[in-house]
């Protein structure tokens, strides 16, 4: 039931891991699993839950394995949504009770802030839906501030049955028995993101670098050399790490708002030399990424 996202490649599109063909929902931060599992029990939808803690995901698995059509994908959810679904893959997204983070100290912990935003826009379908429940002022406030400026969504009535799952919910019956007062946000989206992540991700995975004759002097010139700066991309070497018949590159590789250390690890075999990812399944294989396979091959 886990989407194993390392290893299928990126960027996902949801709809490969179910056997039906239905409408694909998100729910981020499911918890305890209260919202995924009652809201399987009444939609029929292809189900992914999104969640970062350990604990909840050890649990959950156990809990929601009986249901096909729900399956996990463990990560953090303002990467997930960044960088690993296709464009326009997903029908809805569910927020039930996201950790509110009220203090101005935590804000750089909120993860819905007016870039996830633009993400979800990207992610989610034509008219594709957004249901955010939570029981924090701070966190209501800041998301009317985030969709005063954003022209992808428009503010609709939230479907009844979705509010009456939400609340029946740990943090909604707790919520419900303190008398707290709800804040409930129903988006449409009206207007797409027509380029963002299409124009720097590739698809490709990447294998390996052989060079014939290599000259372990030159080649580090080489790599120290690499540096590209124009309007979408900042690419730069950082360090050499040497070992006696190896050693490791890495590189920083900023593309829009994507930052990745890059590290290419090289075995030394006689008079060749092989070099590949060091990380093949966090790194994301981006346009930039194959400018430094280019700089490093040429
Ligand atoms: C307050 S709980 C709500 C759980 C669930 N939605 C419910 O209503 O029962 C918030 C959940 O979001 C998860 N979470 C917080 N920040 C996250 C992030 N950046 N990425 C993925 N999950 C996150 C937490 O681990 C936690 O399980």
């Amino acid at each position: 039931m886990i989407i194993e996202w390392q290893k299928t490649g990126k960027p996902i599109d949801p709809a490969n891991f179910f056997p039906f063909s239905r409408k694909t929902s998100v729910e981020i931060g499911f918890g305890k699993g209260d919202f995924i599992e009652n809201y399987c029990k009444v939609y029929r939808d292809n189900l992914i839950g999104i969640e970062i803690s350990e604990y909840s995901l050890r649990n959950a698995i156990k809990r929601l394995s009986k249901y096909n059509n729900i399956k996990i994908l463990k990560s953090e959810a303002f990467f997930a949504i960044g960088h690993l679904f296709r464009k326009s893959t997903i029908d809805k997204i569910f927020i039930i009770f996201p950790d509110p983070w009220p203090k101005k100290r935590h804000y750089k912990k909120r993860f819905l802030n007016s870039e996830f935003f633009d993400r979800l826009a990207y992610v989610l379908k034509n008219r594709g839906k957004i249901f955010i429940i939570t029981d924090e002022k701070v966190l209501a406030e800041n998301i009317n501030k985030i969709l005063q400026k954003n022209q992808h969504f428009s503010l609709k009535k939230p479907p009844v049955k979705y509010i009456e799952l939400a609340k029946n919910t740990k943090y909604g019956k707790k919520w419900r028995d303190y008398k707290k007062q709800f804040f409930i946000f129903y988006l449409v989206k009206v207007k797409g993101i027509k380029k963002y992540w299409d124009d720097i991700l590739t698809g490709k995975r990447f294998d390996h670098i052989l060079i014939e004759d290599f000259d372990l002097k030159k080649f580090i010139k080489k790599a120290k050399g690499v540096f590209i700066k124009d309007k979408s991309k900042f690419i730069s070497f950082k360090n050499i790490y040497r070992g006696e018949r190896n050693f490791i590159l890495e590189f920083i590789l900023k593309e829009e708002t994507l930052l990745q250390n890059i590290f290419l690890k090289g075995e030394i075999l006689e008079k060749k030399c092989v070099i590949k990812s060091l990380n093949p399944y966090n790194t994301i294989f981006t346009k930039g990424f194959f400018e430094i396979v280019n700089a490093l091959s040429l």
